[in-house]
């Protein structure tokens, strides 16, 4: 099975952006975290930071939408030419439309759950979505304990992905580090963003090949 390591750029340097990007270009996405300051407590980056990612990261950009109002944003963020744009269930009133509308604009589409969302509502909507984002911290902030109570939602969606033969990739964010990448691969994650681990290292390229074997050792010995 293909495994994905996506680092989070909330951990890395926003004064050097691109030379932070160049330090995780054996990576296979960058992952970039949009933050509103309403639905969540916290402000990152907006649109035109991300259309200049865009222009300079060596590797493809999976966005992270932790906002209100995906309907109107979402495709925005799609027209920038991202790889992948993952908006929260909780936050969309029509989530098929949004996820609709990232497909027509030729992004993966990718719905996100909080911790304390179920997996249940959205099985049947699989078949809409590239990505279904687990949450392993509360969506806000980066370098916070990973919450292993959100694996058995994990192995639900593996399950129902499993059975359904779609492609659909399994991503886990927050706390993920050398100890924790292992239970989520065990889970059935197969796409792992991981922020702080991969920026506090010395050597980010080296700390993403040994998250990679981590998650490989892992994920075959238990799917
Ligand atoms: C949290 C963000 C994460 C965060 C992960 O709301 O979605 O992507 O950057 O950071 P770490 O890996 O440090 O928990
Ligand atoms: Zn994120």
């Amino acid at each position: 099975m293909v495994l994905r390591i996506n680092p989070s750029i909330l951990a890395s340097d926003f004064a050097n952006l691109e030379a932070e990007l160049g330090r995780i270009a054996n990576a296979d996405l960058a992952h970039v975290d949009v933050m509103d300051n309403h639905f969540v407590p916290n402000l990152t980056l907006g649109l035109p930071v991300v259309e200049r990612l865009q222009q300079v990261s060596p590797i493809p950009l999976d966005l992270h939408l932790m906002i209100d109002d995906p309907e109107h944003w979402a495709p925005l963020y799609a027209e920038t030419g991202a790889y992948s744009v993952t908006f929260h269930a909780e936050a969309a009133s029509d989530p098929v439309r949004v996820a609709r509308s990232l497909r027509e604009r030729g992004a993966r589409a990718g719905i996100a759950l909080k911790p304390g969302t179920e997996a249940s509502d959205y099985l049947e909507l699989l078949p809409e979505f590239d990505m279904v984002l687990v949450m392993t911290v509360e969506p806000g902030f980066g370098g916070q304990s990973f919450i292993a109570s959100t694996m058995p939602k994990l192995t639900v969606l593996a399950d129902a992905v499993r059975a359904s033969g779609l492609d659909v990739w399994l991503q886990v964010d927050g706390g993920i580090n050398d100890d924790t990448i292992a239970i989520a691969a065990e889970a059935g994650a197969d796409t792992f963003v991981a922020g702080s681990s991969v920026f506090g290292a010395e050597s980010a390229a080296a700390q993403i090949d040994h998250l990679r074997a981590l998650a490989t050792q892992h994920a075959h010995g238990h799917r």
